[in-house]
């Protein structure tokens, strides 16, 4: 008995002092604002000094994509090699004996065998959380079908909270396909942890934000408006966060069809902002956003993608443990 206290009390103290060690990562609403708050300080620690560590030497991080993905891949596998791990993995299910019919299980359990962070990608919610309740290793959700997405809105925050110093205190817009993207999904919920001074969910009717994250928007009272076209609030915003949208989560190509080029984001509509006023996007981006914005002061799309080294670089040592 009294073991088991101390376990609990060392547990807890563990908790309290390194809130990030061993910990998986589904959603970015298991966190607080004060845990984001400490990865952002180790990011800022990663992006002034980029160079190789050894901090992770003795480690192996699975990368285990079942979906595509270059910045969320690309960017882990260049954080862990930083910092000195090994790097396994696959990029889609034909190169694994997925093909041959073997279960997601069985191939969690090889990954946990072989590695000591695990990174997932699926086309299914829940896959992730899945993985976690498999693997003793953390599990990193890299995005559960259109459910979470927990470390492009670190990186999301972090890139907000480099450009205007604060999270708090501006007008989001975000723009697209809120009712598929999970990168829209977790950067809303994101926000919940902040006090933005108001959200603008932007969208045409067929693709608003589900319920469930209304749900968390109402409940922890964040000012919020559903509207659908960007042209009625260009000039209120702070940030606009424009996603694609996610075809490949129509369950009716008719669908996708009615709703496919809906809204485009140009230079001449953003002129009409605040003078401060970025466009963030979480990539890939098809037609959503004119070409000529991608030069223009408006674009911080590809720093926001730069930042997801330094992010993921501190996510992995806190969830190690370890310090640079
Ligand atoms: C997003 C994703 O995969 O959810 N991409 C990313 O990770 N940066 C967004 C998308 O595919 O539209």
């Amino acid at each position: 008995m009294e073991q088991r206290i101390n376990t609990e009390v060392w547990k807890a103290l563990i908790r309290a002092f390194l809130p990030f060690k061993g910990r998986d990562v589904i959603s970015i609403l298991d966190f607080t604002r004060e845990d984001l708050e400490e990865l952002f300080e180790r990011a800022d620690y990663f992006l002034e000094h980029r160079r190789s560590y050894r901090l992770l030497e003795d480690y192996v991080v699975a990368l285990a994509f079942f979906e595509p993905s270059t910045r969320t891949r690309l960017s882990f596998e260049t954080a862990a090699k930083l910092l000195g791990a090994k790097v396994i993995g696959f990029t889609s299910e034909e190169g694994i004996s997925i093909a041959k019919g073997e279960s997601l299980a069985d191939t969690i359990r090889m990954l946990d065998a072989y590695a000591d962070i695990i990174v997932i990608r699926h086309r299914y919610e829940g896959a992730a959380l899945f993985a976690a309740e498999i693997a003793e290793s953390p599990v990193i959700n890299a995005g559960d079908g259109k459910q979470h997405h927990p470390t492009q809105a670190m990186l999301d925050l972090y890139t907000i909270r480099k450009l205007y110093g604060s999270i708090d205190g501006l007008v989001y817009g975000v723009v697209g396909d809120l009712r598929y993207g999970r990168a829209a999904s977790s950067f809303i919920y994101g926000l919940t942890l902040f006090k933005p001074k108001k959200v603008y969910l932007i969208s045409p009717p067929l693709l608003r934000a589900r319920p469930e994250v209304l749900e968390v928007l109402k409940e922890r009272g964040i000012p919020f408006e559903e509207v659908t076209k960007v042209d009625e609030v260009v000039e209120e915003v702070d940030v606009l966060y424009v996603t694609r949208i996610q075809k490949e989560r129509f369950p009716d190509p008719l669908e996708y069809e009615r709703v496919k080029g809906s809204y485009r984001i140009t230079i001449e509509l953003l002129k009409r902002g605040k003078e401060h006023l970025r466009v963030l996007h979480p990539l890939p981006k098809v037609d959503e956003i004119e070409p000529a914005v991608d030069t223009s002061k408006y674009a911080a799309y590809f720093t926001q993608a730069r930042f997801g080294v330094p992010v993921r670089m501190a996510l992995l040592i806190l969830i190690a443990g370890v310090e640079p």
